[in-house]
Parts: C-alpha cells; sequence; structure tokens
C-alpha cells in the first residue's frame, strides 16, 4: 500500500472519535503523547550498548532496587522519566502511576490538572535489554475520580483501584525488529509501525484477532513444582500431545518478555500463563495487575482473546494495592477457557473424597 494511503495513529485516533461527538479530543491528545514517549524509548533502546544507558544501575552504581525488590535498569529509571516528562504538562492528567515509582505521581502546580489517569510499566521485560532481546512499554488509562477532577486534590492510591474493565484505553509498544504500537480505545484492537524516516506510528494491523484455538502455549516450567494443580494438569495434558487426551502436539515458547508474548499471542494465537503459584507466599503471582494484567487483558479481550487470573476474568478484579501481584493467564479463548474450567473442576485428590464419590454432594 503505498505510504500517502495509510492512516497514520493521529488519523485513526480522529476517525475513532467520530464515535463520540460530544468528545473534547483530550483522550487523543494523551494518548498521542503516550505514543511519544514510546517514540523516544524506542530510540534508545535501538542504540543499544552504542548508549551509556545500559547495564545495570545496580553494577555501575553499587545498588538500586524498585519498590518491589527488583534491580532497576538505568534503562528501566530513563523510560520512566521520558513517561513522565511527556505527559505531565499536557493538562489531561490527574495523576500517575508506574511499576518503578512506590507511590502515585503528581502532577507538578506549574501545570493544570485533568480528568484521566496513567498508569504503565515503562520497561517490561527488561531482563531482557543486556542480550537484545524484544521488551515494550505497557500503558492503561483509566478516567480519574469525580471528586479529584471536581476539587483538583492530589491522587492517592486507592484512586487507581478500578477493575479492568472501566479502563478507557490500553496498549503496549514493543521494541523489536520493528517498534511497534498496538492500541484499543475500546472498540478493538488495532496495530501501528513506525515508519523510522518519518517518526510515525502507521496503521498496519487493522481490527486484530487472536485466533479462538492454538497449539502454542508459554509457561516460565522451572516454577513447576510450585504449580497448582490445574495449571500442572493443563501443561501435562499438552505435553503428552498426540498420545494424551488433547490429541494434539503443543508447541512451547517462553521470551521472558510478556509484552512480546502477547504481541506474539494477539498475531497467531496461543496461551501465556504465570500462574499463581506456592513460590513465594507472600507474592500471589509475579506479574503486576495495573501495569502489566489488566492493559495486555483489555488489549486481549478486545481483539476476541481471553485474559483471566485462572479462577476470573482479570477485568473484573477489583484491586486493593498499586503494586499489586497476580496470577495471569491470557491468549486464545477456548484455552483460557478450559483452564478456568480446571480450576473450578474437582482436583484428582478431590476425586477421591467421598464427597466427590458416584453419589456424592459435589458431583454434577
Ligand atoms: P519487568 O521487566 O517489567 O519486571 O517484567 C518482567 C516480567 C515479564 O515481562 C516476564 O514475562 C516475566 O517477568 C519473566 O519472568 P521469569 O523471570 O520468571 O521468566
Ligand atoms: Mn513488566
Ligand atoms: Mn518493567
Amino acid at each position: 500500500m503505498p505510504l500517502s494511503q495509510r492512516w497514520t495513529l493521529t488519523r485513526y485516533l480522529i476517525e475513532e472519535r467520530r464515535r463520540f461527538p460530544g468528545a473534547s479530543g483530550d483522550l487523543n491528545a494523551l494518548l498521542l503523547d503516550v505514543s511519544l514517549a514510546c517514540k523516544a524509548i524506542a530510540r534508545i533502546v535501538a542504540f543499544g550498548q552504542l548508549d551509556d544507558a545500559l547495564g545495570s544501575v545496580a553494577s555501575a552504581q553499587g545498588g538500586s532496587v524498585n519498590v518491589q525488590g527488583e534491580v532497576q535498569k538505568p534503562l528501566d529509571v530513563l523510560s520512566n522519566d521520558i513517561f513522565i516528562r511527556m505527559n505531565e504538562w499536557s493538562g489531561h492528567l490527574a495523576g500517575m502511576a508506574s511499576e518503578e515509582m512506590d507511590a502515585p505521581r503528581q502532577i507538578p502546580e506549574a501545570f493544570s490538572r485533568g480528568k484521566y489517569l496513567l498508569v504503565f510499566d515503562p520497561l517490561d521485560g527488561s531482563s531482557n535489554i543486556d542480550v537484545n532481546v524484544s521488551v515494550g512499554s505497557i500503558f492503561s488509562v483509566l478516567r480519574a475520580p469525580q471528586a479529584v477532577v471536581d476539587s483538583g486534590r492530589d491522587v492517592v492510591e486507592a484512586d487507581f483501584f478500578q477493575p479492568g474493565a472501566t479502563q478507557i484505553a490500553a496498549g503496549y509498544a514493543l521494541y523489536g525488529p520493528t517498534t511497534m504500537l498496538v492500541l484499543s480505545v475500546g472498540n478493538g484492537v488495532a496495530g501501528f509501525t513506525l515508519d523510522p524516516n518519518l517518526g510515525e506510528f502507521m496503521l498496519t494491523h487493522r481490527d486484530i484477532q487472536v485466533p479462538a484455538d492454538t497449539h502454542e502455549f508459554a509457561i516460565n516450567s522451572s516454577n513447576s513444582r510450585f504449580w497448582e494443580p490445574p495449571v500442572k494438569r493443563y501443561v501435562d495434558e499438552c505435553l503428552a500431545g498426540k498420545t494424551g487426551p488433547r490429541s494434539k502436539d503443543f508447541n512451547m515458547r517462553w521470551i521472558a518478555s510478556m509484552v512480546a508474548e502477547a504481541h506474539r499471542i494477539l498475531m497467531r494465537g496461543g496461551v501465556f500463563l504465570y500462574p499463581r503459584d506456592t513460590k513465594d507466599p507472600a507474592k500471589p503471582g509475579r506479574l503486576r495487575l495495573l501495569y502489566e494484567a489488566n492493559p495486555i487483558g483489555f488489549i486481549l479481550e478486545q481483539a476476541g482473546g481471553r485474559a483471566s487470573t485462572g479462577r476470573q476474568p482479570i477485568l473484573g478484579v477489583k484491586p486493593t494495592e498499586l503494586h499489586q501481584r497476580i496470577g495471569l493467564v491470557f491468549g486464545s479463548k477456548n484455552e483460557v477457557d478450559r483452564i478456568e474450567r480446571y480450576h473450578h473442576e474437582p482436583t484428582t485428590k478431590d476425586r477421591g473424597n467421598p464427597l466427590f464419590a458416584e453419589r456424592g454432594l459435589f458431583r454434577d
């Protein structure tokens, strides 16, 4: 398709806004600022070792860890800073929250405050930076509570405790062989590829749909001894392949960069699991509800896929902490349905229990 016929991200947003004749355009302006932050991060990532930003702060300066006890890389910190600087001035935001910041970020006095909240993981998969594997940024836009908008007061953690289903928009940028922005404003999912000559995101993937079936799964199997029985059952059945209960062979993938796995699954189907496990009782899951699970869940559901805790839809969970972690399963609809079903079915151990016997209380 000739360049002149392609839609830019700006055009896509304007065409989408036509569905809401009364809309102010604030959301579009906010999303364009977010996309600019992503372009700035893409550029830094692309320069790699040529830029001194690589390497961990810990190794260079004797240690820096984020609120979650993870080593922060300079690029985590830099990306976080870019998100803040490119969004705090615009007047569209009431506050921000990020994986890399302990507390919500206030909009400085010098700028006006708006009606949205921006939540982000500035660099997902950052352990892959040193090895030149795809990383990305994940973001979510929420409406600020009316009381915040009316009073213009500082935001507090509880202002962000909104179920994922209330997200106004969500998306991610993937810094891979090409830089892509994948976005939903609640009307399906669109993918944009960064044209490095123009510095513009161009619409290349209209109305992305996740295939309902798959033969690919992604899970960190080094955690298998900590898995709960339904997860173990699901993976065992995949591994059993053609001769097992699923009667087909599966492939396994693990990039250790959730945003990259989400993109693969969006493009060709698959299922990703980072389930709740017993590894660390203090952490009910590895991934974060607000910065990772909710935006990716929103995108997946908008593309006809599904996202779940394993037990219930992710988007229905009411957050109780800013940095809350949660079990996450997402991808092709029929697989996620199956995994949820396994969580609700009695386990093999339960089946030995008299309550599940032929005439027991819990028989279907
Ligand atoms: P982040 O880099 O933002 O801390 O997130 C990393 C996450 C996610 O991207 C990935 O799927 C997972 O951590 C990798 O976990 P393992 O180290 O268990 O493979
Ligand atoms: Mn992350
Ligand atoms: Mn991160």
